[in-house]
């Protein structure tokens, strides 16, 4: 009998690369799959007509108009995608301390959302609940004594959520990280027959870098270029917090919860799905999207392959699914694939 000079007990009777060594076999054991029912695209609008601006620090990512929006969003419907989740771009003369036009029923957000729902009335629709779009000074609440204050932001996000409801959307997602805004939104909504309106709360989001390009995108940015919002955002270092915020939005009324970003917190999201019980979304952010694609651009990485291994990383964190820049082509993709 041959003898193996190795000590690792059941050598060679296991050999882990029987079951890899065959295209077959590989598919066969696959322990996580990514699906087109997975991901959500965030999509930039701005005012005007017949406008497609591409977003410098986000190549392949464009700020719409809504006709181009609506062109776009044929191929979002096409290709199965269920939601899409929006994102207003504002002009500087248009924002103010308490981010006003927030509010009005013919904003650009509100007017777009009608536009999608007598178009594609089965595509979900989501609204992002925040001041940040339309604030002078690029924070998501407003500013009283140089310090973002929370109840009278929360105030002003419930009229913002009750504004995007009446206008159609199908989930209000709060991303401004203020106390107690889930109970209140969502008493808002059901005082108002809203009682069907989703709320997809950004329950664990951290103050990060990694937003950088969406700031650009937005406008957000334009007064300062690293503004601080770690006095409402949560600090990289904690995990127990994150657990925290989700059960806090869960015994508010929150339907599903958002990590915030993507790939640097796997292990929150790990988290969040073995001890919450609630459906857990992943958001690749914009910052995240920009390094796979500028990487890829460059010839570093292959941009199909890594765009794929970092979706499937999300799945097998546990993620229900995915906010990604990336959805249409990840969508094309798995087209492709069958
Ligand atoms: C703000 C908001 C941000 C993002 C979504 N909503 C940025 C921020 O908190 O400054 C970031 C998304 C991305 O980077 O792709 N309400």
């Amino acid at each position: 009998m041959k003898k193996n000079n190795y000590n690792t007990g059941s050598f060679p009777l296991t050999r882990m690369r029987r079951n890899r060594s065959k295209g077959f076999s590989r598919r066969l054991i696959k322990e996580n799959h990514l699906s087109v029912d997975d991901l959500i695209l965030p999509l930039f609008i701005t005012k005007g007509k017949n406008i497609s601006e591409e977003i410098k620090s986000m190549p392949g990512v464009f700020r719409s108009s809504p006709d181009q929006l609506l062109k776009l969003l044929e191929e979002v419907v096409a290709l199965g995608i269920p939601a899409v989740a929006l994102f207003p771009h504002t002009e500087k003369d248009l924002k103010d301390n308490s981010g006003t036009l927030a509010l009005r029923e013919d904003n650009l957000v509100c007017q777009t959302v009608r536009l999608i729902k007598k178009e594609f009335p089965k595509l979900g629709v989501i609204c992002d609940v925040a001041l940040d779009p339309y604030t002078d000074h690029g924070h998501d609440g407003i500013v009283i004594d140089g310090e973002v204050d929370n109840d009278r932001t929360v105030e002003i996000l419930c009229k913002q959520a009750l504004n995007q409801a009446a206008a159609g959307c199908d989930i209000v997602a709060p991303s401004d990280m203020m106390d107690g805004r889930v109970l209140a939104i969502r008493k808002r909504l059901d005082e108002n027959e809203f009682t069907n309106t989703q709320i997809m709360s950004y329950a664990a989001k951290y103050a990060s870098s990694f937003y950088g390009p969406f700031r650009d995108a937005v406008g957000s940015n334009s007064h300062k270029m690293n503004i601080d919002k770690s006095s409402y955002q949560m600090s990289p270092e904690n995990s127990d917090e994150a657990i925290r915020e989700v059960n806090l939005d869960i015994s508010e009324g929150a339907d599903m919860v958002i990590v915030k970003p993507g790939m640097p917190y796997l292990d929150i999201i790990y988290r969040v799905k073995k001890e919450c019980n609630i459906p857990v979304f992943a958001y690749q952010v914009s910052g995240e999207y920009s390094m796979i694609t500028l990487a890829s651009k460059n010839g570093y990485i292959d941009l199909n392959k890594a765009m794929m291994e970092s979706l499937i990383s999300f799945k097998r964190s546990g993620a229900d699914g995915v906010l990604s820049y990336f959805s249409i082509e990840i969508a094309k993709l798995l087209k492709s694939n069958i």
